[in-house]
């Protein structure tokens, strides 16, 4: 049989049972038999899930559909936090492009995994940059982007997320004050371990006006962020090649 008479008869049939389904569809859907089904329990179960599969597949399509825009607009988020702490003369890489992920399960950074973008200059590596959590806000997790330079002095610290109180615990933002660039220039070098602190605690960093708590718990996730730079600082730095 010729490839030509085996396709006439896949569509002949094709359309054969489309046109049963058709028949059948619309005997189904007469109104008389619509009453007669209608009080059936069987007949309002098959609708409902008719609505929930219907339900469900268009909710994957909107997902499908808007799955590669988020991530994008996601990506284009992490480059803008990264790119506030690292100034743009020290690098012409995209930041986004340079990363290692550091195992950072016992340096209590809120991930077990860690991915440092390394800012480079001429294939040079100039400075760091990672995400890390205060898990332990006066409200909730504080979200934090650091970067630092290679010797690792703070360049810059931004909070990207928290849920602490309005008026209180949220000069953390910089938007609401300048309280997070007293950490620019600070490292593990020019403080001791006991300046890591806020004042109330014997530190050099201020605390605010009825809100101990936030400024205290972003200092020290600040701390555990230097100590993890200083722990793989080798390996970063050589990383370039
Ligand atoms: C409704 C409410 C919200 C508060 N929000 C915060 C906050 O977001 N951050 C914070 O550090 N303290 C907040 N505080 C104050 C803390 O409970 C605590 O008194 C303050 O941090 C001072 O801590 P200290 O006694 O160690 O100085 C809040 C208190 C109340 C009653």
């Amino acid at each position: 049989m010729s490839t030509e008479s085996t396709r006439q008869q896949m569509v002949g049939y094709a359309l054969r049972t489309m046109q049963i389904g058709r028949e059948k569809l619309a005997i189904f859907l007469e109104p008389s038999n619509l009453e007669k089904l209608r009080p059936q329990l069987e007949f309002q179960t098959g609708v409902l899930a008719g609505f929930a599969l219907l339900a469900a597949i268009l909710l994957g399509i909107a997902d499908l559909a808007t799955r590669g825009v988020i991530q994008q607009r996601l990506q284009e988020d992490l480059q803008a936090n990264l790119e506030q702490v690292v100034p743009a003369e020290l690098h012409d890489n995209n930041l986004l492009e340079d990363s290692v992920m550091i195992p950072s399960a016992d340096a209590r950074l809120g991930a077990d995994q860690t991915e440092v973008y390394l800012a480079k200059k001429q294939g040079e590596i100039t400075a760091a940059c990672f995400k890390f959590i205060a898990p332990d806000g006066y409200a909730g997790p504080i979200s934090l982007v650091m970067g630092v330079d290679k010797n690792g002095e703070i360049l810059g610290v931004r909070v990207i997320a928290h849920v602490e109180t309005p008026g209180l615990g949220d000069k953390i933002e910089v938007s609401k004050s300048k309280w997070v660039l007293s950490f620019n220039g600070k490292s593990l070098d020019n403080l001791t371990v006991e300046q890591w602190a806020v004042k109330k605690d014997g530190g050099v960093f201020d605390q605010f006006a009825g809100a101990t708590i936030t400024p205290r718990k972003v200092v020290q996730a600040i701390k555990r962020g230097l100590d993890f730079y200083r722990e793989h600082q080798v390996e970063l730095l050589g990383s370039a090649q």
